[in-house]
Order: structure tokens, then sequence, then C-alpha cells
């Protein structure tokens, strides 16, 4: 039977596939997470907290993550390869080979990261109510996530295709030189929505749009300097 681009999306083995090498775009110094981390460090107060990193990938945010006082990072991570890597990077952190939605765990968090997961978990309002309970009672969770109208539209070289699921959700499959990958975007109005129907106090939706500094990391981005490519979305407990 053929899977929808919906269960391809979801598929937590999906970073582990031959069609992917996240080297190229998910190592500490890509281009591409210098100009997440631009925008995500200044919001993120750490100092002396314990953070979890949902879906870390190669670990890259764990340095900064340190260098802002960060008391303890744990990382979840379902790819096996990536998990290898971020292990071999960083022996000191501990990163557990789990999805989101099987982690248990026993403790909660002073703070959440999610960067560019959310667009694998099928199940929104069910992934938003999981890290809210991960976290303490004044806790916070930054989640970055891709812009909507930005992720419909045909960019740079990349062969596109799109179905949609619901009015604030589709699914897109994108074809780039690193590889082929399956993403559920959604509006930041459902994130929003769905964050506040499961307890969540506030959410602050702070646009992410290229700008001079960080056309540097990214040429690419030059004729989008101004328009929005993501999202950060700051949930507080
Ligand atoms: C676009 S990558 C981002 C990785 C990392 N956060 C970064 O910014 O480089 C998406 C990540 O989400 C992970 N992922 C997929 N399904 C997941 C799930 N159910 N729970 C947690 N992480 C998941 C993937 O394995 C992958 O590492």
């Amino acid at each position: 039977m053929n899977k929808s681009f919906l269960d391809l999306a979801s598929d937590p083995h999906q970073y582990d596939s031959v069609d992917i090498d996240w080297n190229k775009e998910g190592n500490t110094d890509s281009p591409t997470r210098m100009f997440y981390r631009y925008y995500l460090l200044p919001e993120l107060d750490v100092k002396g907290k314990n953070v979890l990193d949902i879906g870390c990938g190669f670990g890259w945010l764990f340095p900064s993550l340190v260098e802002k006082g960060a008391k303890e990072v744990v990382g979840i991570e379902p790819s096996q390869k990536s998990v290898a890597f971020a292990r071999e990077r960083y022996p000191s952190h501990n990163i557990i080979q789990s999805t989101l939605e099987g982690y248990r765990a026993e403790r909660k968090f002073d703070v959440c990261v999610a960067v560019l997961v959310f667009e694998h978990l099928r199940d929104l309002k069910a992934s938003l109510k999981q890290t809210r309970d991960l976290l303490v009672g004044d806790g916070k969770f930054f989640l970055i996530t891709i812009d909507y109208d930005y992720a419909m539209t045909s960019r740079f070289n990349y062969k596109m295709d799109v179905e949609k699921v619901d009015p604030v959700t589709s699914v897109t499959k994108t074809t780039r030189d690193w590889g082929m990958v399956y993403d559920i975007c959604r509006m930041p109005s459902a994130f929003i929505e769905a964050g506040m129907e499961v307890g969540f106090k506030e959410a602050k939706d702070i646009p992410i749009s290229p700008n001079m500094d960080t056309i540097q990391f990214v040429p690419r981005y030059r004729d989008l300097i101004g328009k929005n490519v993501a999202h950060l979305l700051v949930f507080s407990k």
C-alpha cells in the first residue's frame, strides 16, 4: 500500500534514510544552523537551567546552550545515525535515542527546545501536551517551525510536491542537493491554538526573516530579506 505524505513525514526513521545526508544541513556550523542560532540565542535564557533539546539531530545546539550557562543539556533523537554522530561529537551530554512520543522522562526540564522537529510530529496537540508535561511549573518551550507560505513556495533549485491536509496544514516533499525530506507544515495559528488548548498560558510568535547579517551565512536568502521563512514560537507554561 502506498504511504501518504503524512505517513512519510512522521516516520521517525526518516533521517536514517539513504536519501538524506543530514551532515550537509544539520552540522554545527552549517549555514542554516548559523542562521537559526542567530535568531534563537538572544531569546533563550538558560543560565543555571536544565534543557531538553527535542529532536536534537547532530547536537549542533549543545555548545551554544552550554555557553549560555545551561546547567545540563539532554537531547532526544530517534535517528540512529544522528544519535551516533551527536554522542561522538558531544560525549559529555546525555543523548537518548527516542521519539518525543516514546520518551518517558522521570524528571522535568526548565526549558525545552525543538528546531524544525514538529514538522515530523503528526499529532500536534498531543506533542505540545507532552512537551508541556516535560516542563517545570514556570518552564518555557522554544519551537522553530518553517513559515507556511514560504514552505509552499517553489524556491532555489528544489523539486517540490505538496499534499494539503486541512486549511492550516500541508505536507511537502522537498528534494534538495542533500536529500529528499517530507515535512508537515502548519500555520503558526495552528501551533498557538493547540498550545492554548493543552494549557500553555502564553505563546509568542517571533517571525524569522533574513536580514543583512544573516544573508552572510545563507547568501541564497538575499532575495528573501524582510520575508518570513520561519517562526520562533515561545510557549510559557
Ligand atoms: C529537520 S531535522 C532537525 C534536527 C535538529 N533539531 C536541527 O535543527 O538540526 C528534524 C529532526 O527531527 C527528528 N524527529 C523525527 N521524528 C521525531 C519524533 N517523533 N520525535 C523526536 N524527534 C523526531 C529527526 O530525526 C530529525 O533529527
